[in-house]
């Protein structure tokens, strides 16, 4: 780039960043807004104190981004003329403004695709007022198709190929579209641009994956949380699983993510743990005991608190006793919380899933005041004892106090909330739970939406649910004698099966001993994370050890040995990472058969998909996207040499061209892994 050009782009740049913080700010004053807009004193934001500064910085930030988009179009339009970003439709014309591909980081191509058609409409029929949505959907015909003018032509009462027509011709510049074409009742067939494919590869090469930024916002992800002093189910694996890939999706896209362990560490069953613990171990204060199996102290407790009378008006008075802080009772249960959560954590450990835990019990002073507060604006109603609450359209009430005056999962999910939108500032809830919870998500939200503690409009709030997780049998997973599997155990077990398989494979006759263990790790926890998240979580699945660690299919045992594949192109041709990154960063990419341009072409797809994951919280459609790239990617390596060898196995030719894309479809996989939260490995 000309020097000249260069220090445009800086300048650029600086201009971006200094919009992104005044954005910040505006985005920070507008929460503490909210937060100032508690419940029952809503007031608009407009009129306000505070006001002024929030429009001044709103129209500083606007002045900018003009600025901002002034220089970006040049800088577009003299690439453009210089064939650094070429190529543009035979029959677009200068109509419509073009929309910009940034130079700072990777096209969503869809998401620019569909702005461009939005500009095109709104230029070719600006009469009217409502258009119908633009959507853009790969074809097979072309790259993508535009299939708007069908709509549109609908409401205009016109034939669907003069309206395409009108539209096509109304699309301005655009780097990132080659040609367009009209094609069968109306549709418009968009093929990328060659030399935007080039530098788009090239960049991903140079600059790894780095999709256009979201809106930062602050998002509170609730996952995993399991239940102190009970076992950790497959449940919470599911919660766990999902839950870290959305939080390191959220936090890739720019957002800040509160990753919150919701624990429940606290309720009516601490008060026979803790009695229990009484009874066992009477010096528990002076030598806290080592209790390894917490389940089955649980389950002797509770085996007591059903049994015997007299210990469970004890348990009964040793609750109280902890809701009152008694200081003794609050060490009991701190030791019971201690010794769960270092269970906990080891599965953490494992599957490096990082939480912050901020149970249930965190919350007692705030339901204190939320249920006074719910009290004295009449919103609840006694029934049977119980102080309840009601919501439209949601038939079960709430148990915000029970009869004994103890509070319950509701009470603590309202003040959660509260505590979430209001002292935390997020704006979008997350909370990753099985779907059998999905009444209590829906009153508890009615609820909160009745007593002003949440507003829809301001605040987004996803229940992430999944489907039960089964035996091969088809029926709820559990261990032969018919118990709960325990978490630790099942990962052991996959350790063991991955072990078997590998071995099975000779690898153990590759690998040094450290590789192998690594494999047999990365291969083990990336199977069970995968078998997971690579279909639609809403569904029941069925959990088999033989299926995830099947080396055919959409599994991340295949994935991952495909990986290990196409990184050992380049290193088989003694082609280091180092010069792969100057030839990218030198010399315009070659792409000339068939197979190169089909991988280029699915390798820039991933842009969209993150974002649109990033959305929706749906995963699968990523797992989906890296087998059907690992296909494509077998189509280009069956027909395209990338290195030419003689029968002695000396290298005659290195087509670097070829090797870029196997790095540019290794750097696609390695990311997507991670966002999955799945390791990948060199050699396997
Ligand atoms: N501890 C609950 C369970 O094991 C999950 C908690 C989910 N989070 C929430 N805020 N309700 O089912």
């Amino acid at each position: 780039m000309e020097p000249s050009l260069v220090k445009i782009s800086k300048h650029c740049d600086n201009l971006e960043s200094t919009a992104d913080l005044l954005s910040q700010r505006i985005q920070r004053l507008v929460s503490e807004k909210a937060g100032l807009m508690n419940g029952a004193v809503a007031r608009t934001l407009d009129g306000d104190d505070g006001d002024d500064e929030l429009h001044s910085l709103r129209s500083q930030n606007k002045k900018l981004k003009y600025r901002k988009n002034i220089l970006q179009k040049s800088i577009d339009e003299y690439c453009l003329s210089e064939g650094v970003e070429a190529g543009r439709s035979k029959q677009a014309n200068d109509a419509a403004p073009s929309v910009e591909v940034s130079l700072h980081h990777m096209c969503a191509i869809l998401q620019n695709l569909e702005q461009v058609f939005i500009r095109a409409v709104n230029q070719a029929y600006p009469q009217i007022s409502n258009p119908p949505s633009v959507q853009i959907q790969l074809s097979k015909m072309a790259d993508y198709q535009c299939n708007v003018a069908m709509a549109l032509a609908k409401i205009l009462k016109e034939n669907p190929r003069i309206v395409a027509q009108k539209v096509l011709e109304a699309v301005g510049k655009s780097p990132v579209i080659g040609s367009l074409e009209l094609s069968g009742p109306g549709f418009i067939n968009i093929t990328l641009s060659q030399s935007f494919i080039r530098e788009q590869v090239t960049r991903l090469i140079t600059e790894g994956v780095t999709p256009p930024p979201v809106e930062p916002i602050t998002v509170a992800v609730d996952f995993s949380s399991p239940n102190i002093a009970k076992e950790m189910h497959v449940g919470h694996l599911r919660s766990t699983i999902i839950g870290e890939s959305i939080c390191r999706l959220l936090e890739f896209v720019g957002h800040k993510v509160l990753r919150i362990n919701h624990l429940g560490d606290w309720g009516t069953q601490f008060g026979m743990l803790i009695a229990h613990l009484k009874d066992r171990y009477p010096d528990y204060l002076l030598s806290p005991p080592p209790i390894a199996d917490l389940q089955g102290f649980y389950k002797e407790s509770k085996k007591r608190f059903d049994d015997d009378e007299e210990f469970k008006k004890r348990a009964y008075a040793a609750v109280v006793q902890l809701q009152a802080h008694e200081p003794d009772h609050v060490q009991a249960w701190k030791l019971i919380c201690d010794i769960s959560k270092a269970e906990f954590d080891k599965v953490y450990a494992r599957l490096e899933v990082r939480t912050e835990a901020c149970g249930e019990s965190f919350y007692q002073s705030r339901m204190e005041e939320l249920v006074k507060d719910l009290d004295s604006r009449g919103l609840l109603s006694l029934e049977d004892g119980r102080k309840v609450m009601y919501a439209e359209n949601c038939t079960v009430p709430l148990t915000v106090v029970k009869s004994d005056g103890g509070f319950t999962y509701d009470t603590s999910d309202m003040a959660c909330i509260k505590y979430r939108i209001h002292e935390l500032g997020a704006q979008w809830l997350v909370y990753v739970t099985d779907a059998g919870q999905q009444q209590h998500f829906k009153s508890f939200l009615a609820c909160a939406q009745r007593a002003g503690i949440y507003d829809p409009s301001a605040v987004r709030v996803d229940h992430v649910t999944f489907g039960v997780v089964l035996g091969e049998d088809r029926k709820k997973f559990k261990t032969r004698s018919g118990d709960t599997v325990r978490l630790v155990e099942l990962l052991e077990e996959g350790l063991s099966r991955a072990e078997a398989v590998l071995r099975e494979k000779g690898r153990h006759e590759v690998l040094t001993p450290h590789e192998f263990e690594k494999a047999k790790t990365a291969v083990a926890y990336g199977c069970i994370k995968y078998a997971d998240l690579c279909h639609d979580r809403t569904r029941d699945y069925i959990f088999s050890f033989d299926r995830m660690l099947d080396f055919k299919g959409n599994t991340a045992a295949y994935l991952l040995y495909a990986l290990t594949r196409i990184c050992s192109i380049a290193r088989t041709a003694g082609v280091s990472q180092e010069a792969l990154l100057k030839a990218a960063r030198t010399a315009p990419l070659e792409l000339a058969h068939e197979k190169e341009w089909k991988l280029a072409r699915a390798l820039l797809r991933l842009p969209d998909i993150i974002l649109r994951l990033a959305t929706d919280l749906y995963l699968h459609p990523l797992c989906e996207y890296l087998y059907e790239l690992s296909s494509v990617f077998s189509e280009f390596y069956d027909n395209c040499y990338c290195v030419e060898k003689d029968e002695s196995g000396t290298v005659l030719q290195v087509h670097t061209s070829r090797l870029l894309l196997c790095e540019a479809t290794a750097t696609v996989f390695k990311h997507s892994f991670a966002l999955l939260g799945i390791n990948t490995l060199d050699k396997m």
